[in-house]
C-alpha cells in the first residue's frame, strides 16, 4: 500500500520533493499547502500528472483532513518547528527540511517527540544521500584508513542579492540565519558523520562581505571532536552565483578522501597509503562498488538527492528502522551550528553540546 504524502510549502525546494515523489513507487501525493495559492498551482504544474492534487492554505486543515503518513516540511526555516510538531502530534512522519529548527531547545523537542511517538524524521540533509558517501563512512568507521586526524569543508554556494530579495525571510536571523545556518549546516552534518565523532568545542568568526542581509554571508569555524580530531568549516554565499561548489575532505593516518559537488556534478578522489609509502588511488573501486550495491538509482540520487531521502524514509517507515539522516542528525547539527554562532557572538570557544538554549534570534544586531 502506498504512503500518503503532503507537501507544506510550495517554493524552490518543493519542486525537488515533487519530482522525487513522482519517480518513486509506494508514495502518493494527497495534497499541497501554501499560504499563496499561486505558488501551490505553480508547483503542481511543474511536474506532469499532479494538476488535480488538492490545495490547502492551512497546514493544520491539510493534516487533519488528509491524515498523511508523511508531511514534507518545505516552508521557511523559522516555521519548521510549529509544523513539524503539529504533524508528529497528529500521527505523521516527517521529511523535514534543514535546518530542523532555529533553536537548540526546539530541535531537542522535535527529536524527543520523534522518540516518544515513534514517528520517523528524515532530514533534508542531501549530502548523506550522495553516492559512495555511506560506503566510505563505513570504511572510515571500521578503520580501513587508520586514525582520523582532521576534516575540512568548503561550501561556496554563491547567491546574489536577487536570491535574498526573492523572499522576506531569507538572510534574516529570526527565520533563516546566514550562509552557515542555511547553505552549510547539512555539509557540517556530513563531515561530522564521516569523521565518526561528536563535536565538543566550537570557535568561529562571521563576516558580511557582499550581500545586503542581516546575517553572515561568510563564516569560518573550527570544531574539536570528542576523538581529538579537528574540523575546519568555510561556508559562504559571497561567491559567484553561477558556480556552486561544496567540497569535503577527510584526512586519516592512511587515507585521504575528497568529494564534493561542482556546479551540481559530483566528484570523488580517494587515496590510501601503501606499505611502501606510495599512495594508491581508489576512486574507481568505490564507483564500481556503489554501482554494484545501488545500481542506477544511486546515480539518479547524485542529480536529485531528495529522491534518496524519500526512498529511505519510505523504506524506514515500512521496515520500522531509522532513516539515514534521522532526527538525531537534525538535532545535533542545529546544536553544533548554534554553538558556532554563539562562539562568534561571544568571541570565545564554546563547549558542545550547548548547555543552555540559544537561537538564531539571539544573533540579532550582531553586525550593527
Ligand atoms: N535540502 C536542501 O537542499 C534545501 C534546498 C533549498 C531549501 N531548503 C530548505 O527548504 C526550506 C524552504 O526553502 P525554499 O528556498 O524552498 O523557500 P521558498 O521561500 O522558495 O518557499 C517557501 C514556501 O513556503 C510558503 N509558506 C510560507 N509560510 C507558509 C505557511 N505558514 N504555510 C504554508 N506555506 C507557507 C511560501 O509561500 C513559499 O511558497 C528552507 O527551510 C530551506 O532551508 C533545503
Amino acid at each position: 500500500m502506498s504512503l500518503s504524502v503532503i507537501i507544506v510549502g510550495c517554493g524552490r525546494v518543493a519542486v525537488k520533493h515533487l519530482k522525487s515523489i513522482s519517480k518513486l513507487n509506494g508514495l502518493e501525493l494527497k495534497g499541497v499547502v501554501d499560504t499563496n495559492s499561486d505558488s501551490a498551482k505553480r508547483l503542481l504544474a511543474s511536474v506532469k500528472g499532479f494538476a488535480d492534487t488538492p490545495v490547502f492554505a492551512d497546514y493544520k486543515e491539510a493534516i487533519d483532513t488528509v491524515k498523511p503518513d508523511i508531511t514534507a516540511v518545505t516552508v521557511p526555516s523559522g516555521l519548521h518547528f510549529q509544523i513539524a510538531k503539529y504533524a508528529m502530534e497528529h500521527g505523521s512522519n516527517l521529511l523535514l527540511e534543514k535546518p530542523m529548527t532555529m533553536s537548540n531547545s526546539e530541535a531537542r523537542e522535535i527529536y524527543d517527540l520523534s522518540r516518544s511517538t515513534g514517528k520517523k524524521i528524515a532530514m533534508g540533509h542531501i549530502y548523506r544521500y550522495l553516492p559512495i558517501v555511506n560506503i566510505l563512512r563505513q570504511d572510515i568507521a571500521t578503520g580501513k584508513f587508520g586514525k582520523v586526524t582532521h576534516g575540512t569543508i568548503n561550501v561556496r554556494w554563491g547567491h546574489g542579492d536577487d536570491y535574498y530579495d526573492s523572499a522576506a525571510w531569507r538572510g534574516t536571523w529570526k527565520s533563516d540565519g546566514g550562509a552557515l545556518m542555511n547553505q552549510t549546516i547539512h555539509a557540517i552534518d556530513l563531515l561530522i558523520w564521516l569523521m565518526g565523532s561528536e563535536p565538543v568545542e566550537a570557535q568561529a568568526m562571521l563576516a558580511k562581505r557582499l550581500r545586503n542581509i542581516e546575517a553572515e554571508d561568510l563564516g569560518m569555524a573550527t570544531l574539536r571532536l570528542e576523538n581529538g580530531a579537528l574540523a575546519s568549516i568555510e561556508g559562504t554565499t559571497a561567491t559567484f552565483p553561477s558556480k556552486h561548489m561544496a567540497e569535503f575532505t577527510v584526512f586519516c593516518e592512511k587515507g585521504m578522501i575528497t568529494m564534493g559537488l561542482d556546479s551540481d556534478i559530483p566528484h570523488i578522489a580517494v587515496y590510501s597509503l601503501k606499505s611502501n609509502g606510495k599512495t594508491k588511488k581508489l576512486g574507481g573501486y568505490y564507483i564500481r562498488k556503489q554501482f554494484k550495491e545501488g545500481g542506477l538509482f544511486s546515480y539518479k540520487c547524485a542529480l536529485n538527492p531528495h529522491m534518496g531521502i524519500y526512498k529511505d524514509l519510505r523504506d524506514s517507515i515500512n521496515e520500522d528502522r531509522q532513516p539515514i539522516a534521522d532526527a538525531y542528525a537534525g538535532f545535533s547539527s542545529v546544536d553544533t551550528m548554534l554553538g558556532i554562532y554563539r562562539s562568534a557572538k561571544e568571541k570565545r570557544p564554546v563547549e558542545l553540546p550547548l548547555s543552555e538554549n540559544f537561537s538564531t534570534s539571539d544573533m540579532t544586531g550582531y553586525f550593527e
